[in-house]
């Protein structure tokens, strides 16, 4: 449908995007492992593992209050926009995968969206597994909406959980043309290793981010600076290029 661009004459249909926190540093929420980032003040094992919140519950629910109050003041950015312009007007498949927990590409318009690491702004109940919206605090042990009980946690995957919507991510990846990867780091897995399943599958990959990162070697091409300049410069040139003749 689409002649491609990095050199290659390969037709680009299905775009899959993988985005991690450096999307959404330019809205003021801070990154995990930049310098001054989250895991620098905070010890990914006290709140960010099922033992850690076994062990201090106040101190991980007081963590995620924190911080589901922040994202609350924050605005998409050029870059999340950018995103939605692309999956509104791009003509094939599209899916955007985001390790964030905030919810700035779904007010930026974004639909095809998953948040494989879970949402700030759901409540999960451990006792009944009902997930709600949630945009209070947790810390004060309020009842589940569903069965009533003060089971109530984050709806954040945590270190030793399994991600969500894990197969549809896959089979997305397998069917893709091209893998975008978006302000993150690589040194979380699984979503470190989707650039080289989908390059297994024969995408082409391309990684946007403000300095190389762990998996940088593994892209056939990357590009380097802000989110809000280079993502709406991609944005762009995607739906700039020519159509090829059915
Ligand atoms: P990281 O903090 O590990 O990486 C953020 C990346 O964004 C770094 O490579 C930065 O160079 C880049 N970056 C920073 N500011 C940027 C900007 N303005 N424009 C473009 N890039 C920028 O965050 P993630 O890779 O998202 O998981 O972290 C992955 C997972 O680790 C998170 O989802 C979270 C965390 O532990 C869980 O909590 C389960
Ligand atoms: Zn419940």
């Amino acid at each position: 449908m689409f002649r491609c661009f990095m050199g290659a004459m390969k037709e680009i249909r299905n775009i899959v995007i993988l985005t991690g926190a450096g999307v959404s540093a330019e809205s003021g929420i801070g990154t995990f492992r930049d310098k001054g980032g989250l895991w620098e003040k905070h010890r990914v094992e006290d709140v960010a593992t099922p033992e850690g919140f076994a062990r201090d519950p106040d101190l991980v629910l007081g963590f995620y209050d924190m911080r589901r109050e922040a994202i609350q003041k924050a605005e998409p950015n050029a870059a999340h926009f950018a995103l939605a312009k692309l999956e509104a007007e791009w003509p094939g498949a599209f899916l955007l995968v985001t390790q964030n927990v905030d919810d700035l590409h779904g007010r930026a318009g974004n639909r095809q969206l998953i948040h494989m690491h879970g949402e700030h702004l759901n409540a999960l109940c451990s006792a009944c597994g009902t997930r709600s919206p949630w945009r209070g605090t947790l810390a004060d042990r309020p009842a589940c909406p569903a069965c009533g009980a003060s089971a109530l946690r984050p709806d954040v995957v945590w270190f030793g959980e399994m991600p969500y919507r894990m197969d549809e991510i896959e089979l997305a990846l397998s069917a893709c043309d091209l893998f975008v990867s978006i302000g993150t780091s690589g040194a979380v897995y699984p979503a470190a290793g989707y650039v080289r399943t989908a390059r297994h599958y024969g995408a082409l990959t391309l990684e946007l981010n403000l300095e190389p990162s762990a998996g940088s070697l593994y892209f056939d091409d990357s590009r380097h600076g802000l989110a809000t300049e280079i993502v709406p410069a991609w944005v762009e040139e995607m739906l700039a290029l020519p159509q090829m003749s059915a």
